[in-house]
């Protein structure tokens, strides 16, 4: 997810509930008994110590622990589970970013359209490689990147979209590429938060040129850390391989030279035993991500009512999303001027785990930083480099209202719970707005 604090439920006032004393509609930040009294949402990563250990133990014993037989079933189980020709397992989602712009020749010299709601890798990708992000606002009913945005954004320089699948539900990826074909772009799909969610039954990350995956430990598919690349174009996959294994030659890079290293390369092979906790992980990750996908569907239908409470769109055609992050929008008009943080900090103490996501990533210093860094000023004119006028052209009013005031996000170990604690989710919320005035300069 990489960012926002989970205000978690341990704040819950326990001695209020050990007591009962409180009436159930005080509200647990005032000393109330909380919506959820005992939270128990299952806890994350999910292992299964028969199995999963086993495997593990396996691997330790057989001695292999670097890429090996084990790395390639995945790379093999992951392909077929997306549907895509070809995947590369690497060190993280971070470097598979970098290395499929890289390897796609995206760089120096060439912007790419990325939204600014989202996790940094999707934009330090860009200036790793020498390029400039340039930031397409948001539409804050879907949380992606406005697609009515995208063309007024492209210049001669622009080379690529780079589609961010923010909190595990697809963005507009049939009108994304029908702008990419009709522009000529390159498109690298950040799917780094969207394992298995789909547009017309076809997975993301398989729509574009190369489609980025990550298998963090706060992940939908867990393995502490790990990333793919995945693709059906097999040179662009030969030379990621290659890429990631120190440059040296494989498939159609192998052709190119008869010994030696082919390409610049780095490592960014992954171990046998993170391919063994990937592969154990994938064999739940279908039920997980069709019960995350029920239960957020049911909450959305329990909360959609409340005034000042909006729960995500999906955008068209979308047949099943990953709910990295249960995502709504509050309006505190609705809860008598109740600030987001007070909104927050009272959800929490009702037992629900929840955060106010994303800062404004578009604002960040990081990004005067590397055009105030030596290559960067080596390469580009002081007028591409100006940031005042920069920041002024990359301003996302919706994204900033996103990011300041108005996203309320639910982590996903939540929607692995029952449709009770569904219901205790909207209840809490409810209570929360029934009380709203009393608490509005208390909290
Ligand atoms: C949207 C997005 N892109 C990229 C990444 C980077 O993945 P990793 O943490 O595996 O490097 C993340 C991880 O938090 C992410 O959420």
């Amino acid at each position: 997810m990489g960012a926002g604090t989970f205000v978690g439920a341990s704040s819950i006032n326990n001695k209020a509930y050990a007591t009962n004393i409180l009436s159930p509609s005080t509200l647990a930040v005032r000393g109330g008994n909380p919506v959820i009294l005992r939270p128990d949402w299952p806890s994350w990563p999910i292992w299964k110590p028969k199995t999963d250990e086993k495997k593990l133990i396996e691997v330790m014993r057989s001695g292999i622990w670097s890429r090996n037989k084990l790395t390639d079933e995945f790379e093999r189980k992951w392909a077929e589970l997306v549907g895509s020709k070809r995947c590369l397992a690497v060190v993280n989602g971070t470097n598979a970013l970098n290395a499929s712009l890289a390897q796609l020749e995206i760089g120096w010299g060439d912007e790419v359209l990325v939204t600014p709601y989202t996790f940094i890798a999707s934009v330090s990708c860009i200036l790793f490689n020498g390029a400039i992000p340039v930031f397409v606002d948001i539409d804050p009913e879907t949380f992606q990147i406005n697609p009515d945005k995208i063309e007024e954004k492209i210049t001669s320089r622009t080379k690529a979209i780079l589609p961010v699948h923010i909190l595990g539900l697809p963005c507009d990826m049939e009108r994304i590429m029908s702008i990419a074909r009709k522009h000529n772009l390159l498109v690298v799909e950040d799917a780094c938060q969207a394992w298995l969610a789909e547009i017309n039954g076809k997975k993301v990350g398989t729509f574009g040129d190369a489609g980025c995956f990550s298998f963090q430990n706060s992940k939908n598919m867990p393995i502490g850390e790990g990333g793919a690349i995945v693709s059906d174009n097999d040179a662009f996959m030969d030379r990621c391989y290659s890429y990631h294994n120190y440059g040296n030659p494989y498939g159609a890079t192998a052709g190119q030279i008869s010994a030696g290293t082919v390409m610049i390369g780095t490592k960014l092979r992954i171990t046998e035993y993170q391919a063994a906790i990937g592969l154990a992980q994938m064999k739940r990750l279908k039920e997980q991500t069709t019960l995350r996908d029920e239960n957020a569907t049911y909450l959305k239908s329990l909360i959609q009512n409340i005034e000042g409470i909006t729960p995500y769109k999906l955008t068209p055609n979308v047949t099943k999303s990953a709910f990295h992050l249960f995502p709504f929008l509050y309006n505190k008009e609705g809860f008598s001027g109740l600030s987001r943080d007070q909104f927050l900090k009272a959800l929490a103490a009702e037992g629900v785990p929840c955060s106010g996501g994303y800062a404004e990533l578009n604002k960040m210093p990081f990004l005067k930083n590397a055009f105030n860094s030596k290559y960067y000023q080596k390469f580009y004119s002081k007028q591409e480099l100006d940031y005042d006028r920069y920041s002024e052209e990359n301003k996302c009013p919706a994204n900033e209202k996103l990011c300041n005031e108005w996203a309320v996000w639910i982590p996903q170990n939540v929607l692995l719970g029952s449709k009770s604690d569904m219901n205790n989710i909207a209840n809490a919320i409810q209570k929360i707005k029934d009380n709203a005035e009393k608490i509005k300069n208390k909290v």
